[in-house]
């Protein structure tokens, strides 16, 4: 999702750093802004000049002490609470005191992110949906210590970038994911339990119900190892097994079966 939010950003005007431990992954990424923008240009929807212009925002690097001049970082790194507190711990002794620290982690707590800073108050959750240039959510998550300030500022941020700020409090899953979740997992459960076909369940939802997407497509184009983990995150931190992720997603998560990005989910992709 790095490279949706880099492009939005830079779309609107803002210089931005993009930064990921491998060089192959930025440079995927650059091919993945080129290739929205080229998408948006044709239809219209950005200007010719528009096209480059974003381009030349953007610059990439695998150093994050490249962010230090940065007044706001977007973290969007793997789900995994470790590795976000200590990419915080870092961006923490790297950036302005000033600096705003948000995450776009989609069920992580971001109190406890906050809590691995010495700014807890300036820590604040910035979760954009996928695909990013086109979706107008962002979900703004005040952390226990989030203070007013950094909430309007980002909610004042997102709006100008476009999408429509939602706001919503520190829970596991925050609202877009403890109710999107529980429905995806539904309906691998019916796959598993040979309700229906993966197509037939998709056509239900998306026939029946208007979803842009059936569920499981939708797991697939999330990933299913990110529906895995946030599904994790909403059981230890719900407490409850009504979020018990099915087996089928575990074996399919164990076999490399993630979904779009690995050519193979519930669906095959060229
Ligand atoms: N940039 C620019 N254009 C893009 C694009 C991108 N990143 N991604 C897709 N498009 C374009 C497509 O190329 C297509 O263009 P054409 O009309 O010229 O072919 C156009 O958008 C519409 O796409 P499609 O025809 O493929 O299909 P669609 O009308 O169904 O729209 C969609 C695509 C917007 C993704 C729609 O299917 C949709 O809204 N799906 C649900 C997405 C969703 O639920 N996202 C949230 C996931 S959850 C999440 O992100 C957070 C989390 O924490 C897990």
């Amino acid at each position: 999702m790095g490279s949706g939010i880099a492009q939005v950003f830079a779309q609107h005007g803002h210089r931005v750093t993009l930064v990921d431990v491998s060089q192959e992954a930025l440079d995927r990424a650059r091919r993945q802004v080129e290739k929205s923008l080229t998408k948006l240009a044709e239809k219209g929807q950005i200007g010719a000049g528009d096209r480059e212009a974003t381009l030349g925002r953007i610059t990439t690097t695998t150093d994050l002490s490249a962010v230090a001049g940065a007044g706001l970082v977007v973290e969007a790194v793997v789900e995994d609470e470790a590795v976000k507190r200590r990419i915080f711990q870092q961006l923490d002794r790297t950036l302005a005191p000033e600096a705003i620290l948000a995450s776009n982690t989609s069920s992580i707590s971001i109190t406890k992110l906050a809590a691995a800073t010495g700014r807890p108050e300036k820590v604040i959750g910035m979760h954009f949906m996928n695909p990013v240039p086109l979706m107008a959510l962002v979900e703004v998550i005040r952390g226990q210590a989030t203070s007013n300030e950094t909430t309007r500022a980002v909610v004042d941020l997102a709006g100008s970038l476009g999408k429509t700020p939602v706001e919503v409090n520190d829970f596991p899953g925050f609202v877009s994911n403890r109710v999107l979740m529980p429905m995806i997992n539904e309906a691998i459960f019916a796959v598993y339990e040979g309700v229906a076909t993966p197509h037939a369940i998709d056509q239900v939802m998306k026939l029946g119900m208007n979803h842009p997407m059936g569920p499981l497509t939708l797991a697939d184009f999330i990933g299913l190892d990110v529906c895995l983990a946030i599904l994790e995150v909403l059981q230890d931190g719900l407490g409850d097994p009504k979020y018990r992720a099915c087996p089928l997603l575990k074996r399919m998560v164990d076999a490399g079966w993630l979904g779009r990005k690995t050519g193979r989910g519930f669906y095959t992709y060229a």
